[in-house]
């Protein structure tokens, strides 16, 4: 496994020149575009590196898995998607006309940014504060990394140039299907997104999801394996978006994206997955992330499909 991944990492470094860094929030713009790292973990807690693996860089979308989980775990099922569906959509992740148009008007699924923001105003915490603690306490078990923390500048970005996610809640608010303040509810949005990771976290968090919720790093039973299920059945169908489909005949694994350049992928019951690489395709997956997941998949036959 190990002489695989530094074989695709010396692969896949250069791919970044077919992507652009996200610049729509200014702080993922100061990411070094030529970043590589590459980790995986199996479920008896064993991990592989290669490249730059300990660089930190944000959750970003990755966390609507970890809010996703932890809806399910403290609502149920029913409450959850009584919010928000269960389809994959075809539009960009932070898309607003579907809302409109769509009856009924509630978010097609939790991994697009209206949906995660409608998720994140479920969860049953009084205030930004508590919310954004909860879900930070959860990212830790899940990853099995007590230290993980939000980078503060990222959050501050996002904050301040948050104008879609802001027309997305208010308009999920006129809906009926917003919980509470928009105010607050997106101060724990832009919270969750700015979660520091490295790939080995996230590998992590793909093998407690891959091991139906006990964190193979401690031992923890994190999630109930329904709520797993759940999660990677949404991450095969939208978990890159617009791309799902695409990522799913090339790669053949749930997975999911963030436009900091991550994506998990989970092999059930085997093994997480986690790769960074900062320059994006059109819809916001990482280029050379998505080759290398390609290429591993195929390499050692991992693919569900
Ligand atoms: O809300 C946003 O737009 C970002 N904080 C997260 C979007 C994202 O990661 C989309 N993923 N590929």
């Amino acid at each position: 496994m190990q002489e695989t991944l530094h074989s695709i990492a010396d692969r896949c470094r250069g791919l970044h020149r077919q992507g652009t860094v996200a610049r729509y929030i200014p702080e993922l713009a100061k990411a070094p575009a030529d970043l590589f790292a590459l980790s995986a973990a199996d479920v008896s807690g064993e991990r592989w590196s290669a490249g730059r693996f300990e660089h930190p860089f944000t959750m970003q979308s990755i966390s609507k898995v970890v809010t996703l989980l932890l809806a399910l775990t403290e609502l149920g099922e029913e409450e959850v998607f009584r919010h928000v569906g269960r389809n994959p959509s075809s539009d960009p992740f932070n898309s607003i006309m579907r809302l409109e148009m769509a009856d009924p008007h509630r978010p097609q699924n939790p991994l697009i940014n209206a949906g995660a923001i409608a998720v994140t105003s479920l969860l049953p915490f009084p205030g930004a504060e508590e919310r954004s603690r909860a879900i930070l306490s959860f990212a830790r078990r899940l990853t099995g990394n007590p230290a993980l923390a939000v980078d503060d500048g990222t959050f501050r970005s996002e904050r301040e140039t948050g104008d879609r996610n802001r027309s997305l809640a208010y308009f999920l608010k006129s809906l009926g299907n917003l919980e509470g303040d928009p105010c607050e509810v997106l101060e724990a949005y832009f919270r969750q997104c700015s979660i520091l990771v490295t790939t080995e976290d996230l590998a992590m968090l793909g093998a407690t999801l891959a091991s139906g919720g006990v964190c193979p790093a401690t031992g923890e039973r994190v999630v109930a394996p329904r709520a797993c299920r759940i999660a990677l059945a949404l991450m095969v169908t939208c978990g890159l978006y617009d791309g799902s489909g695409e990522f799913a005949v090339r790669v053949g694994l749930p997975a999911k994206s963030g436009v900091a350049g991550g994506i998990v992928a989970v092999v059930p019951e085997r093994m997480g997955i986690a790769v960074c690489g900062p320059a994006l395709d059109g819809r916001g997956n990482s280029v050379s992330g998505m080759r290398a997941l390609e290429l591993l998949s195929e390499e050692r036959s991992l693919r569900v499909f």
